[in-house]
């Protein structure tokens, strides 16, 4: 969630990066490359020199080039490679069959472009890709409507609906329009590899008043980010006799070819472009648009395109409500006399009845999986429907190069970055548009919902982050993976540090599929698959494990702490934040130390460990390597070393330990400046007491980390003291679901600076809110004294969480970030259909098989 941190952060100091590669600079893989070119070229030279010289030129130069790459290899500090951008030396996980032919070729195409309101690419690193604009109007001016943005201020938008595979229907609703798109993929004999493809555009419009015409201008274009040409269909200019829009070849899925239907009347202008720069399209058509109104006073596009267009945009301007039908066919070189009768199927009532029986397929499977109409009145179900929908529809797919902070380098400055291999994710996202990438600690909370929708394309989304991971065992948290992703993120906090890590979240469901397997909950093809994702899986979650094991480790024996808090930055802090835990400034000691253990770290690593023996007992049969893990998880939900090192008697909670006072304020003071900048008022931190090691005396989701681990024993007096602490409205309970902070904790609601608003110090957040009500169920089924008291609460926590996320999203069309513990309004990112799902597995009562 580091992006989020970035956002919210403006004063996490991780310093731009500036990765050039100069002639000074310590190779990368870039060097190398260029490296191999070089030698080809003197190779070249050499051919027209005689064979005596020939020989001793060869062996020099061979010396040479050795000496070369030796003395390169040096200057990287006698590594080979930078191990921090080394990748895990074992078969990749998406190598293995079960992601390969059919499952590849199914997942081929899709709504893989999260951040804008529709897009379709394929999973492959230079895509031909396709958008849908459109002119909304507020106030009587038209704007441009592209990227998921805030500040269109849509009423509501997202999948009401979406398989993930090959099915979708949208809604989106733009001051007194309203948009639909609906998407349906389609295989059949003759289609070229991954298939054919469509999406029925629907407009409606509210004659709200007289300035709002009733004509609709939407847009729709195809891209090569390869730069491939793409050529204009004969007949746009006479769309009703024949609809071909665009057509072109490619290597992947051979001829293919663009086509529009429709029964309504149509005015189409196109535009065809030659440039690199997809990610900012809808700047370059609005820019040509305004030329064309200035110059012509009309809003359409000139009919011109560049030589060799990668990129055609088409204008479909019509009065509303109007139906637009676009079927994208493949493989059309080959299948010539087929291809008029796939678009026949891919448009008009064919189409229309198609998407019908997928919608029913739909909510058939979300009945079968979920059903919570028993549980809940049908509005309710249909939020549910839609907050699926769009985690699914929000899937996405991106390629590139993450930046890792690199100091070790001599030559290089504090601060310096180099690039991680280029590479692949399949992946969930939080938020389409603020969060379009993706995050570590937010996948395994996605996965709880995904894995029980489709196994497979959860262990394919499992396995693409588990192959990012580098030879130390470590994933980088946030993938920013080209350039649409990086137009999303400002540059200062682009660069991911090695040292820090992220909750291995992820474990939550390897978990369930662990306890799954062994109480044969799945077919026999899915075991067997199962099965294999595990085997090849197993040496890198061993290294995910160690990399933990070893870095986070605390100074006492079982003890851990977020590695990379940093005490020098802090005089502008209340207290140092936590990114690497997730929970941003969720307040912990106030002077970080290496003394400090931190409780949900200890945790996590608890349920690594426990999630390892298992995965090594039951499905590898190493028990040899299995043993450590067992000791290492007993030794980590042994209760009375756990309220040795955490337990706080007095107050009945636990709490993280460290370096720490309560006694800090932030005051304005006048703060000196480096250079020539005259000195300036700002909030310093202030420490009125000396701070001491002891008990960190901060009551939320941390103190609550053991119970959600259900290490206390359901007889244990201890148990009583937390269902207080969840109960009680003085410290965590609301009517809206449970606060991330006590009310009488110290930094309840407080800033840690002046420009970071509380973030986990106060809102009510799903994420948490899901695994404490999983612990209250638990406890609930338990025998012991406080069963019945742990089934009340759990079943008015559930309620009060249901109750709230559908009063929001009828009231405001969203699922939210997180919700206000005062009020319960949604705040921060919207639509957040990333771990704000979780209502449906709540909605669903669907809590860990284990
Ligand atoms: C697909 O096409 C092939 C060859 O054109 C034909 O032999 C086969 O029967 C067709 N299959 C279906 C399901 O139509
Ligand atoms: C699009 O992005 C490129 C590169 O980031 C930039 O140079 C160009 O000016 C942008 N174009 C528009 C129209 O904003
Ligand atoms: C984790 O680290 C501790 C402390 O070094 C060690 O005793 C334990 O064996 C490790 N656990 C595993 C499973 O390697
Ligand atoms: C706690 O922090 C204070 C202030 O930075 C420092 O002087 C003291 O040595 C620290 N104590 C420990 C045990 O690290
Ligand atoms: C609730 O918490 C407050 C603050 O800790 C405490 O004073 C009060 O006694 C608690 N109430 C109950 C019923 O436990």
């Amino acid at each position: 969630m580091s992006g989020r941190d970035g956002r919210k952060t403006a004063r996490n100091r991780i310093k731009p990066s500036t990765s050039t590669v100069s002639g000074e600079d310590p190779p990368d893989l870039r060097n190398r490359k260029g490296l191999r070119k070089e030698r080809g070229k003197d190779q070249l030279r050499i051919l027209d020199v005689n064979f005596v010289l020939l020989g001793f030129i060869i062996v020099a130069s061979l010396v040479a080039l050795l000496f070369v790459f030796y003395s390169v290899q040096l200057s990287e500090g006698d590594d080979r490679l930078p191990r921090v951008i080394t990748p895990f030396p074992a078969p990749k996980v998406m190598d293995l069959d079960m992601f390969q032919g059919e499952q590849k070729e199914s997942l081929y195409w899709g709504t893989y472009r999260p951040h804008v309101y529709f897009g379709v690419r394929s999973r492959t690193p230079e895509s031909l890709v396709a958008g849908l604009m459109w002119l909304g109007i507020k106030d009587g001016r038209y704007f441009m409507r592209h990227v998921c943005q805030d500040a269109d201020d849509l009423q509501t938008y997202g999948w009401n609906k979406h398989n993930g595979r090959d099915y979708g229907h949208q809604v989106l609703m733009d001051h007194g329009m309203t948009l639909t798109t609906s998407f349906l993929k389609s295989k059949v004999n003759g289609s070229g590899y991954g298939g054919d493809w469509a999406v029925q555009v629907g407009v409606q419009s509210e004659k709200l008043n007289e300035e709002v015409p009733d004509a609709a201008h939407i847009f729709f274009y195809v891209a090569d980010e390869g730069q491939n040409a793409i050529s204009l269909g004969r007949s746009v200019s006479d769309i009703y006799e024949k609809s071909l829009l665009a057509y072109g070849s490619r290597a992947d899925v051979g001829g293919w070819e663009l086509h529009l239907k429709s029964m309504d009347n149509f005015d189409v202008h196109h535009v065809g472009l030659r440039t690199p720069h997809i990610h900012n399209l809808s700047d370059l058509v609005q820019a040509i648009l305004g030329m064309q109104v200035r110059n012509f006073g009309h809003l359409e596009l000139p009919d011109t395109s560049d030589d060799a267009s990668n990129i055609l945009v088409y204008q479909i301007s019509a009065r509303t409500p109007f139906r637009a039908d676009i079927a994208f066919v493949t493989g059309t070189d080959s299948d010539d006399d087929r291809v008029e009768g796939r678009v026949d199927s891919l448009t008009g009532t064919s189409l229309t009845s198609q998407l019908h029986e997928k919608e029913i397929e739909f909510d058939d499977k979300f009945k079968k999986i979920f059903n919570p109409s028993d549980k809940i009145d049908s509005e309710s179900v249909e939020v549910g429907k839609a907050a699926v929908g769009n985690l699914l529809g929000g899937i996405g797919y991106f390629y590139g190069q993450s930046k890792i902070f690199f100091p070790q380098h001599k030559h290089r400055s504090d601060g310096d970055s180099i690039l991680y291999w280029p590479a692949e994710l399949y992946t969930a996202v939080p938020s389409r548009p603020f969060f379009p990438r993706g995050f570590l600690w937010d996948e395994g909370f996605h996965q709880l919902l995904i894995w029980r929708w489709d196994k497979h394309i959860s262990m394919d989304i499992i396995g693409h982050w588990l192959d990012l991971m580098n030879i130390d065992g470590w994933i980088p948290r946030e993938q920013i993976l080209g350039a649409e992703a990086l137009s999303k993120v400002p540059e200062e906090f682009v660069t991911q540090r090695p040292s820090n890590g992220n909750p291995p979240t992820l474990f939550l469901v390897l978990q369930d599929m662990v306890c799954g397997m062994t109480r044969n909950k799945f077919s026999a093809t899915e075991s067997k698959d199962i099965s294999a994702f595990f085997e090849r899986s197993f040496g890198r979650l061993e290294a995910w494990f160690q990399w933990f094991n070893t870095t986070q480790s605390g100074k006492y024996k079982s003890s851990y702490y977020w590695h990379g808090r940093k005490e020098s930055q802090t005089i502008f802090e209340l207290n140092p934040k936590t990114l690497s835990s997730g929970l941003d400034d969720y307040p912990r000691a106030s002077h970080p130390t290496d003394e400090e253990r931190h409780l949900d770290l200890r945790c996590w690593m608890l349920l690594a460990a426990d999630c390892m023996h298992s995965i090594s007992e039951q499905l590898m049969e190493t028990k040899e390597s299995g043993k450590a893990y067992k000791e290492t998880a007993k030794l980590l939900a042994d209760f009375d070393l756990l309220n040795k090192m955490h337990f706080d008697k007095d107050y009945g909670a636990y709490f993280d330990y460290g370096n720490h006072t309560e006694k800090v304020r932030l005051r304005r003071q006048l703060v000196e400046k480096s250079g020539n900048q005259p000195p300036s008022l700002e909030l310093v931190r202030e420490v009125l007491e000396q701070p001491e090691l002891r008990l960190v005396p901060h009551v939320g989701y941390v103190s609550l980390f053991p119970f959600i681990s259900k290490i206390i024993p359901s007889k244990s007096w201890i148990l009583e003291k937390q269902l207080n602490l969840i109960s009680n409205t003085s410290t965590l309970w609301t009517n809206f679901g449970l606060r991330s902070l006590s009310k009488t904790s110290s930094m309840y609601m407080k800033r840690n600076t002046e420009h970071d608003p509380p973030y986990w110090r106060g809102p009510i957040w799903m994420n948490m809110n899901y695994l404490i009500l999983s612990s209250l169920h638990h406890y609930s089924k338990e025998e012991g004294p406080y069963r019945e008291r742990a089934e009340t609460i759990y079943s008015e926590l559930r309620g009060n969480l249901i109750r709230n996320v559908i009063k929001n999203y009828k009231q405001t069309g969203y699922l939210w970030e997180q919700y206000d513990q005062k009020k319960g309004n949604g705040k921060g990112a919207h639509p957040f259909t990333g771990w704000t799902s979780l209502a449906v597995l709540i909605m669903a009562e669907s809590y860990s098989e284990c």
